[in-house]
């Protein structure tokens, strides 16, 4: 065999381990960004039938409440509209600690005080995955924020350890730095979450869908109390209430849907464990 196809098939073979690492970090990236953490339910425009084909992480959606009018950037790899032209490094700070590269704050409701808790394979994760995705042009408007942003969201994030290897700490890592379940389900005192409150539900979401309200999911009788574990993976995925009734947007159910066996086990250990609040 001459020299150089022997050396080619050398580098092949030692690149295998290396390729298949990349593949499992990309898979991870795709279920974090596509699946729990559901990016696309702020970051796609919505239409009346849910994310709008061929816009997908474009951007343009609009929060209109009265402390702010936020547009969602646009996130696929763009060089002049999206963040082509950031690095890793860079995407990972604007998605954990809100800051983009050149040193202004990203504002609300981009989750930060979650996002915070990424861990430090799963940003890495989530960052090779958004480059993969078709890159759209398309210019959002800019955010106009009506109240102050702080100067940051907390210190710079160095390093997370992912969660402790059991079912409530998993699925409490999944309800808070990952899905953000409890950004909705945590009502708002004075502008910031009410953590003494955490679960109980109440905050108000209004759109297209009229006016729905964050539900109690706490294990009190007034929130998940009564339900059984798969009444809950079913609201969970499907939207369904425990009477039948259809939820309303903006929970991502669509997205929710494919989330795995272990992943809502783990949420729901993590449900059962929080305390119960009337
Ligand atoms: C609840 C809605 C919401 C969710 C969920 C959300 N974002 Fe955002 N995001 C926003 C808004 C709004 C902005 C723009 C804020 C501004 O203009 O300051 C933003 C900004 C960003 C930016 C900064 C882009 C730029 O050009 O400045 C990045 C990067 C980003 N989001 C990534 C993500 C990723 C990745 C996810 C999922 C893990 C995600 N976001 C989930 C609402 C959201
Ligand atoms: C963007 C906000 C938002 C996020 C994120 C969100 N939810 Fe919800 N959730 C809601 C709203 C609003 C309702 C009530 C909708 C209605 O009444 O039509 C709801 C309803 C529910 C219900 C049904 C309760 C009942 O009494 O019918 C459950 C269970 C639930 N959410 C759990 C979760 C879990 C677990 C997550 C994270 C994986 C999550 N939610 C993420 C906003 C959200």
């Amino acid at each position: 065999m001459n020299r150089l196809l022997c050396a080619a098939l050398a580098a092949l073979w030692l690149s295998a381990p290396a390729m298949a690492q990349d593949l499992a970090l990309l898979e991870r990236g795709r279920y974090l960004v596509e699946v729990t953490g559901a990016c696309g339910n702020c970051h796609t425009p919505m239409g009346p039938q849910g994310p709008l084909p061929g816009r997908h992480l474009a951007g343009g959606t609009v929060f209109d409440e009265p402390p702010f009018r936020a547009v969602a950037s646009n996130i696929t790899p763009d060089p002049e509209t999206g963040i082509g032209r950031w690095t890793d490094a860079q995407i990972a700070r604007a998605i954990r600690e809100g800051i983009r590269p050149d040193g202004t704050l990203i504002g609300p409701p981009m989750p930060f005080a979650f996002y915070r808790g990424l861990s430090d394979r799963d940003i890495a994760a989530m960052v090779a995955y958004l480059r993969t995705v078709p890159a759209l042009r398309n210019v959002a408007e800019r955010s106009v924020y009506r109240i102050q942003l702080p100067p940051a969201y907390g210190p710079p994030v160095a390093s997370v350890a992912p969660p402790a290897d059991n079912p409530v700490a998993r699925g409490a890592y999944l309800a808070g730095a990952v899905a953000h379940c409890m950004e909705c389900h945590t009502p708002m005192q004075g502008g910031h979450a009410d953590m003494t409150r955490l679960g109980a539900g109440g905050m108000e979401f209004r759109g297209p869908w009229g006016v729905s309200v964050a539900r109690n999911i706490t294990p009190h009788a007034n929130g998940l109390g009564g339900w059984t574990d798969t009444e809950i993976v079913r609201a969970v995925t499907e939207g369904i209430s425990r009477d039948g009734r259809q939820l309303a947007p903006p929970m991502a159910f669509w997205a929710y849907r494919n989330m795995t066996q272990q992943d809502l086990a783990d949420l729901v250990a993590y449900l059962r464990s929080i305390p119960s609040l009337p």
